[in-house]
């Protein structure tokens, strides 16, 4: 389950499930520069490789997803390296938040940081009950730089990001549930196979009507309601000149289950 190309993840790839660890174990699954540089290589393959139809992220070990940037190596950064390093995080996250097939984030203990909004760029986040959640960069002299700032009140609303972003307070899984911030919280033992039953769910359905939902999402969410909607329909329209619209729609009136070419 290693591949020689990462030094720091690991993934295996089974029924089209791609399973992805982050591998920094004894520093938490910080992320270093290295790290980000190796999962922007990682989902751009992935993006482009046919045997792979939804992406599961976790931290490897059982205490971290990913505890945040590596604050050792930002100590050296100064004005300049500290743009790049921010805008290197941003790319990740736009990466992930915009890569055609969905990716799912395990969270399997601490999200802090850069590793909260790597979590918050994934489009579904499941969490055991021993996570825990923040931004706590304001600690640290710092803002959040990897989209914390910008999608954390787009998923939870401005007031109770402001909060978090703010206090740089600590939540546990079952608060951030409540705020919206998780989808779903599992039994620790539990996490993976609750993500493979939701991958699974996804997989039975059309992987191009899967793909342009996600563009209508991403695409539509900073837009106006009616360029919003036409986003919409258009991608609607286009679904019609696609195989696989015609083999859902068929397959239902014949009662059979769909095949999905993904064309
Ligand atoms: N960067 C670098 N190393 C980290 C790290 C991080 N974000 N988080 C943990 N580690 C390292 C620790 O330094 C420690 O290494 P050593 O054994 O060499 O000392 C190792 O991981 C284990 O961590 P702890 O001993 O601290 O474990 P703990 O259980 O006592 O505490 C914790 C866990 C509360 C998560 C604590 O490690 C912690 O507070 N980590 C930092 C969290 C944080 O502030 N994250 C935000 C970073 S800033 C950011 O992400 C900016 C951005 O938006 C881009």
């Amino acid at each position: 389950m290693s591949d020689i190309k990462y030094k720091y993840l690991k993934y295996n790839i089974e029924k089209s499930i791609c399973t992805l660890f982050i591998n920094r174990e004894e520093y938490l699954n910080a992320l270093s520069i290295k790290v980000i540089k190796e999962l922007i290589d990682f989902y751009n393959w992935a993006n482009q490789n046919q045997n792979i139809k939804v992406v599961i992220m976790t931290g490897s070990g059982d205490k971290a997803f990913v505890a945040g940037a590596d604050i050792k190596e930002m100590s050296n950064l100064d004005a300049s390296d500290s743009k790049s390093y921010a805008l290197l995080g941003q790319q990740l996250t736009i990466t992930i938040e915009n890569l055609s097939k969905p990716v799912i984030a395990a969270i399997n203990g601490y999200a802090l940081g850069g590793g909260c909004e790597i979590a918050m760029a994934c489009h579904i986040r499941y969490a055991s009950k021993n996570s825990k959640f923040g931004q706590p960069e304001v600690g640290l002299g710092l803002i959040a730089g990897f989209g914390g700032t910008q999608r954390l009140p787009r998923l939870v609303g401005k007031g109770i990001a402001l909060e978090l972003l703010l206090s740089g307070k600590i939540i546990d899984a079952e608060e951030a549930l409540r705020i919206k911030l998780i989808n779903k919280i599992t039994d620790n033992d539990k996490l993976l196979d609750e993500c493979y039953k939701l991958a699974d769910q996804i997989n039975n359905n059309s992987p191009v009507a899967i793909r342009y939902t996600i563009t209508a999402i991403n695409k539509g969410e900073s837009a106006q309601i009616e360029k919003a909607l036409n986003i919409e329909s258009k991608l609607f329209a286009k679904t019609f000149s696609t195989s696989d619209c015609k083999e859902g729609l068929a397959s239902f009136l014949n009662k059979n289950k769909p095949k999905f070419s993904g064309h």
